[in-house]
């Protein structure tokens, strides 16, 4: 541990966020790879004769924040973790950095199924960090949970994931395109949710270098009109739900009532665009008949 005065470090911090960058960014790189978090700061401030302590030299955590700020690479992959609702995950460039808006995928389980003691058997499909499939692993203890990708390396982040957030062993994980690995699961589940790749390939290529050139392509291109796996997601889904099961989807801000569509012809019901904190229909749902 390296000890500073808070003088010394206010001043380094101004410093470093004058260059540019946002307070998140800046503040999981503190908490991470410096070892201070939020809470540290605020009880420093309190004493201004005090000291910090720093995991890392102050030069180091310089070259850091230089380095996302000169090639716009995304902090959680710098620091090779993010927070998400309350669990705080492993990232690498294999997965997606799991988005503030997806966690409300999480909320919308907990208003259809709001008994928590419910064994539920759900599935995700494209699960990345697997941000989705360990919140309701942990928030329904007695369910049973598969989780699948295309690619293992993400996979094996997902499983380390799963790990070091619980001590449950209620969620398996599955390599494969889409449905594929759940062959031996259909007419099982009372819920799928998938936040498939759904970028539209013009809207891809447009795409700011912080995503574009760091987040992995498989999991953000969903073909020409963004709709390609959106489609074969729900063509399937009636295969593996049980009667009254919901499928839950997250599309792109304008893809709503094209997906609601998708499930209106393929025998879904109680169909509903649900909104973001941004007012964007960000999440479509429906039952399966
Ligand atoms: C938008 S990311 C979502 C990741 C994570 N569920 C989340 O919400 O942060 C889509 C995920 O789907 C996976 N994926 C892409 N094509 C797939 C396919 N054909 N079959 C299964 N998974 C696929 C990607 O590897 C990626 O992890």
């Amino acid at each position: 541990m390296l000890s500073i005065s808070l003088e010394e470090f206010l001043i380094w911090k101004k410093k470093q966020l004058s260059k540019g960058g946002d307070q998140q960014s800046f503040a999981l790189l503190l908490d991470y790879i410096g070892g201070i978090s939020a809470s540290d700061l605020n009880l420093i401030s309190i004493n201004l004769e005090g000291k910090l302590h720093l995991k890392k030299k102050l030069e180091f955590l310089e070259s850091l924040w230089d380095d996302h700020l000169l090639k716009s690479c995304p902090m959680q992959y710098l620091c090779g973790i993010t927070y998400w609702r309350d669990l705080k995950l492993k990232v690498t460039n294999k997965v997606l950095i799991p988005r503030p808006e997806t966690e409300l995928i999480v909320d919308i389980v907990f208003k259809k199924f709001p008994n928590k003691s419910e064994k539920l058997f759900f599935a995700e499909l494209g699960t990345g960090s697997g941000a989705i499939s360990i919140a309701l692993a942990l928030a329904y203890p007695f369910s049973d949970g598969v989780a699948t990708d295309i690619d293992q390396d993400v996979l094996e982040i997902a499983t380390k994931n799963f790990i070091n957030s619980s001590k449950q062993s209620n969620l398996k994980f599955y390599c494969g395109n889409w449905w594929s690995p759940l062959e031996s699961f259909k007419g099982k589940l009372d819920l799928a949710i998938s936040n498939p790749p759904y970028i539209p390939k013009d809207t891809y290529e447009k795409l700011p270098k912080e995503v574009k050139n760091f987040e992995p392509k498989v999991a953000l291109l969903g073909g020409e009109d963004g709709l390609k796996h959106i489609r074969k997601i729900i063509q399937k889904a009636p295969l593996f739900l049980k009667e009254k099961g919901w499928l839950i989807l997250e599309n792109h801000f304008d893809q709503g009532e094209k997906v609601k569509h998708l499930l209106l012809k393929n025998q879904f019901t109680s169909i509903e665009i649900v909104k973001d904190l941004s007012g964007i229909g960000r999440f479509t749902i429906g039952r399966y008949k």
